[in-house]
């Protein structure tokens, strides 16, 4: 039975987990199954081939598990690869985009700031995505280099990561916006050292419910949704070190979890 399957979760590294933890809330009963591609990350800095290349070959091992969804837990490869991945494999795919239109639906003061990955903001898909609604807000992009880079290392709270982002909000703040998209898995991480420059009024979207709604929703049109009476499992696995994502993915879970080494693919 399909519906018995897992749902397999990919992103550059541990970014996803902030997906993985909006996806556990909205279904608890299915189990998960992540990959962090850390060997390879940051992909915000790659070429789109690569990156490409590297979500086929997850999105493959994936489907060898077998699995009856994946999500791409990850803006970069969505915008630099979601198209190739639809076309080659059946299995639905759920995938990230930056939360672009609520923010311009929810401003105020009609200035939206997007925090994303370099190969994001400059991809076609995302640029498509602010012509679209451009005319309904003054849209400001921030590509963030480094910000990946302080997650994966398990620096949420430093000084290295508050000075990195101040340099990223405070622009974006000083021009009036009072929407922040987070345009990568990554950022949900740092959101509240993002509040904490923001304050209370500005409002801060994260799409990771979004998603987990959405999977949801392709998962019953399919009837698909697990009938498990039990709570699902997850399983994890790292193209990096299993010893050194143990301990990152153990704390960003807030639960201490195995992970095993991804096989070369
Ligand atoms: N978490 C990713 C995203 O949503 C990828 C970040 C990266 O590896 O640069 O864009």
């Amino acid at each position: 039975m399909k519906s018995a399957l897992p749902i397999g979760i990919f992103d550059s590294g541990v970014g996803g987990l902030s997906v993985l933890r909006d996806i556990r809330k909205e279904l608890w009963n299915e189990d998960l199954l992540y990959v962090a591609d850390s060997n390879h990350a940051p992909y915000g800095d790659k070429e789109a081939e690569y990156i490409e290349t590297r979500s086929i070959a997850i999105s493959q091992f994936l489907v060898d598990q077998p699995v009856k969804a994946i999500v791409v837990a990850c803006n970069t490869a969505t915008s630099a690869a979601v198209a190739q991945l639809r076309a080659k494999f059946k299995v639905p795919i759920v995938a990230m985009e930056p939360a672009v239109k609520p923010a311009v639906e929810t401003t105020q003061s009609g200035v939206v700031g997007v925090l994303a990955t370099r190969r994001t903001a400059s991809s076609d898909n995302f640029l498509n995505l602010l012509a679209r609604f451009s005319s309904n807000a003054n849209i400001m992009v921030q590509a963030c280099p480094g910000l990946v880079e302080q997650v994966e290392a398990g620096d949420l709270h430093g000084d290295k990561t508050r000075s990195l982002l101040e340099t990223f909000v405070f622009p974006l703040l000083e021009k009036g916006a009072d929407t922040l998209v987070l345009g990568c898995t990554h950022y949900p991480f740092l959101a509240p050292l993002i509040r904490s420059m923001a304050g209370v009024e500005v409002n801060i979207i994260d799409p990771g419910e979004a998603i987990a709604r959405e999977l949801r929703r392709r998962l019953a049109s399919i009837g698909q949704l697990s009938r498990h009476e039990h709570r699902g499992s997850e399983q994890f696995w790292t193209s990096g070190s299993p010893d050194i994502a143990k301990e990152l993915i153990s704390q960003l879970w807030e639960t201490d979890v195995e992970v095993k080494r991804l096989p070369e693919v």
